[in-house]
């Protein structure tokens, strides 16, 4: 099957390439880039307006797959990837049971094969995600999983994250770390300041996520091990991150998009679609992320999409932290770094980025690579409505928002997986 997009502002970083031309796909393949090629034999879809670029990659995912399906599934979760641009995810592994066996991780990968992303999973560092017995790494590797964490939880004795970041290298598994000391959130709804002070509601402090970091860091740096911090929220982490590179330690790092365009301010309305873990923070943390995606301390930008249904989120002190993403990653992304990043950088932070950190074969439209494109157009502003997105939950905190930037298509090894023109 051949598909032609004509006419398209085609960005990708991995060839440093910005420019309208046509980008011609076959057999689930980028055949050919240039100027007007010829459209026999191909579906043509005009890209007048729009840009085309390497699908997203979304390295930090709650699939909810196995055991969690009333929040999403990985069939549902696909489709809301989809409808986000994004191709290829990371599940998180803090789904029922936990990812820490090879039969899990492979039935996951099964059941994958048919959804409408390319769907990579985390297995967990420690069994059932408790943090105290290492779970078998090789074993999961052998079955398909291509990056460690425990996510939803720091890896709580450092001994055994220890010991997984010295096996992950020669497995080739990505070690992706949840930052946070338990002790020092414990309790916590929302980010502890000023409104939490006001709201009488007990606060997470930055200190948490910071403590967490440093600990992280600290010991990667030990061992000369790589590691990959998950959604960084506190300006004290972006230092720290910071300085850890200056230093040479091999730290990659990823914020989300609510924390560049939200901040606990949204937690007045003590409505729990703000709640996540870690939480909104101030205005000044959100600058110094957005100053950390500039310089280069944060490489990519993931949605934490942390499915969780109505009745779940209806009590603000009861409900369990988290919020849906993939829908909105881009838009609420363009809208937030608006004329703060090129968007040739905000597609290396979404795709070409993560894929690299992950080693998987995204994040490029050169020639021969996967035809995993998303087409939009950067100026189409839109509202978002929870009612019309793709997946199971609705728990979005850009609800009633207008976003700036709106996917018009996605195309998924060569095959249109979502169409929103
Ligand atoms: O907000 C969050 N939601 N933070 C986490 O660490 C876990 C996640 C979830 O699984 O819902
Ligand atoms: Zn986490
Ligand atoms: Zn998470």
């Amino acid at each position: 099957m051949r598909t032609l997009i004509q006419n398209a502002r085609v960005i990708d970083p991995s060839q440093g390439l910005d420019q309208v031309m046509d980008l011609l796909l076959e057999d689930g393949k980028i055949a050919q880039l240039g100027k007007s090629l010829p459209a026999q034999n191909a579906q043509v879809i005009d890209g007048t307006g729009l840009v085309a670029a390497p699908g997203l990659v979304d390295m930090h995912v709650h699939l909810r797959d196995p055991g969690l399906t009333h929040k999403e599934d990985v069939y549902s979760g696909c489709r809301a990837a989809a409808a986000g641009g994004v191709t290829s995810l990371l599940a998180m592994p803090n789904t029922k049971p936990a990812m820490d066996s090879p039969e899990t991780v492979r039935a996951l990968l099964e059941r994958a094969q048919a959804a409408d992303a390319a769907v990579y999973t985390a297995a967990c560092v420690t069994k059932d995600l408790q943090g105290e017995e290492l779970a078998d790494l090789a074993a999961l590797k052998e079955a398909g999983a291509i990056a460690l964490s425990d996510d939803g939880r720091p890896v709580v004795n450092t001994r055994r994250l220890l010991e997984a970041l010295e096996q992950a290298p020669s497995l080739g598994l990505t070690v992706t770390a949840h930052c946070e000391d338990l002790c020092l959130a414990a309790g916590g709804l929302m980010h502890e300041g000023e409104i939490s002070r006001k709201l009488g509601v007990p606060g997470i402090p930055a200190a948490a996520e910071d403590c967490g970091t440093a600990r992280e860091i600290a010991a990667a740096a030990s061992i000369g091990a790589p590691i990959h911090i998950c959604h960084v929220s506190t300006k004290g982490s972006v230092a720290l991150i910071r300085d850890a590179k200056a230093r040479g330690v091999k730290v990659t790092a990823e914020t989300c998009p609510h924390y560049l365009l939200l901040t606990d301010k949204a937690l007045e309305s003590q409505d729990a679609d703000y709640r996540m873990n870690p939480p909104l923070r101030t205005e000044e943390d959100r600058l110094a992320l957005i100053e950390g995606l500039q310089d280069g301390t944060l490489d990519a930008i993931a949605t934490d999409h942390a499915p969780h249904t109505p009745q779940e989120k209806a009590d603000f002190l009861k409900a369990p932290n988290g919020s849906i993403g993939m829908e909105t990653s881009l838009a609420a992304t363009l809208t937030a770094l608006e004329g703060e990043l090129t968007l040739l950088q905000v597609i290396e932070k979404m795709s070409t980025n993560p894929a690299r950190i992950l080693g998987i074969p995204a994040g490029t439209l050169q020639v021969g690579a996967n035809a995993d494109v998303v087409l939009f157009d950067p100026e189409k502003k839109w509202v978002v409505d929870p009612e019309k997105l793709h997946g199971k939950s609705k728990n979005t905190p850009f609800k009633g928002m207008e976003l700036k930037g709106k996917v018009a298509l996605t195309i998924f090894r060569g095959r249109i997986v979502y169409d929103g023109r």
